[in-house]
């Protein structure tokens, strides 16, 4: 069989705006509501591979009310962030990392894989021409939004014989609008996120719209997020956008430890969440720590907080960064974080949340950053 192409960002094309948008100040960027000039576009089709790649302004797609994507959600995303260093450099963090992940989720749903590497060639492309909406404070950055559709036009339930590699981007700031402070998360008691064998672990756009009715449920309550648990034991996996992290005193011996669930098939694979379990075993491993992927339940959670052994927890994610949390409520009362009053961060959260910005944003050369 010939081997059909692959992404090739030399065949790159450009077509330039001829209405460049004004930019926002950073303290008036809501997430995901601006966008940039120009978006990126691949096209494939099952009988040629990908076509060329291109750069025009930023517009409506058309689709026929049949495409495939509308009715049976053939759809896998990503996310990443590209920074500003003080300096002026353009950095990613981990592409490799979000590239893998995204050939993982479009495999699952019959969507084709592509070059990694062909694709950051040309997502860093994009960004350098939309360089004046990177910002440049700590904390805000450009969110990029790889995206990747069926778009063949059948109401037939088969692999989709075409298909839409897009990719857009928004300046942003503080992924909560309550900016850069603690958060208080709800647990869901009547449905849960994603089971073994099932989806949970890949990056499909059918993953999040179900989360919405828990996640008002959250909002009613008076919490800005839902935290999701497992099974009869009540175990707790992740927070609506986020990983989701403790930090505690072992019971009777008082050893501090980190908790994070592990990659059973359930949990999205955080590139953050990754980078946190790394820094946190070379950095607080040496001070005592023990960080370990396992499986813990709220009443776990409830019992540490009762007897004063929890001290901190927060959520990782591309776009909430770290964010430390302040409570969970669980049923019907709310198990304390840690944080003292008036405090919006905790010690660890605070250095891991350092440690991770400082690399992103440039201030120490590391290999998770890329300069482009
Ligand atoms: C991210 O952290 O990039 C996410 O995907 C969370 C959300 C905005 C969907």
């Amino acid at each position: 069989i010939a081997k059909l192409p692959n992404i090739d960002p030399d065949a790159l094309s450009i077509t330039k705006t001829t209405t460049p948008k004004e930019l926002l100040p950073p303290e008036e960027l809501v997430f995901g509501r601006t966008f940039t000039d120009h978006m990126l576009s691949i096209e494939w089709t099952a009988s040629e591979g990908w076509l060329r790649p291109r750069i025009t302004p930023y517009q409506n797609l058309s689709l026929d009310p049949a495409t495939c994507v509308f009715h049976y959600a053939f759809e896998a995303f990503e996310g990443m962030k590209a920074y500003k260093s003080p300096n002026g450099d353009l950095r990613l963090f981990r592409p490799d990392r979000n590239m893998r992940r995204f050939n993982r989720s479009v495999e699952r749903i019959a969507l084709p894989t592509f070059d990694g590497k062909a694709l950051t060639e040309l997502i860093s492309r994009f960004v350098r021409m939309e360089e004046r909406f990177v910002p440049s404070s700590r904390g805000y950055s450009l969110y990029l939004r790889p995206t990747l559709i069926g778009t063949q036009r059948t109401l037939g339930v088969g692999p989709p014989g075409s298909a839409l590699l897009y990719l857009i981007a928004s300046p942003v700031g503080p992924y909560y609008p309550t900016g850069f402070k603690a958060i208080s998360l709800a647990a869901t008691s009547n449905a849960v996120r994603a089971w073994p064998g099932g989806v949970g672990d890949r990056k499909l756009g059918a993953n999040y719209a179900p989360c919405i009715v828990p996640q008002l449920e959250a909002a009613k309550r008076g919490y800005h997020q839902n935290l999701w648990l497992f099974g009869e034991e009540e175990i707790v996996t992740e927070a609506g956008t986020m990983n989701f992290f403790v930090c505690l005193r072992e019971k009777g011996t008082g050893k501090k430890m980190m908790w994070t669930a592990p990659l059973d098939g359930t949990i999205l694979e955080g590139v953050i969440r990754e980078s946190v379990l790394e820094l946190a075993r070379e950095n607080l491993g040496p001070e005592g720590w023990e960080v370990e992927e396992k499986n813990y339940t709220m009443r776990d959670l409830a019992e540490a907080a009762d007897e004063g052994r929890l001290i901190e927890a927060f959520g990782t994610g591309t776009a909430a960064v770290v964010s430390p949390v302040r409570k969970i409520n669980w049923r019907g009362r709310d198990v304390d974080c840690g944080l003292k009053a008036g405090e919006e961060v905790g010690e660890v959260t605070n250095r891991m949340k350092g440690w991770i910005e400082g690399i992103q944003y440039g201030d120490v050369e590391h290999r998770w950053s890329v300069k482009l």
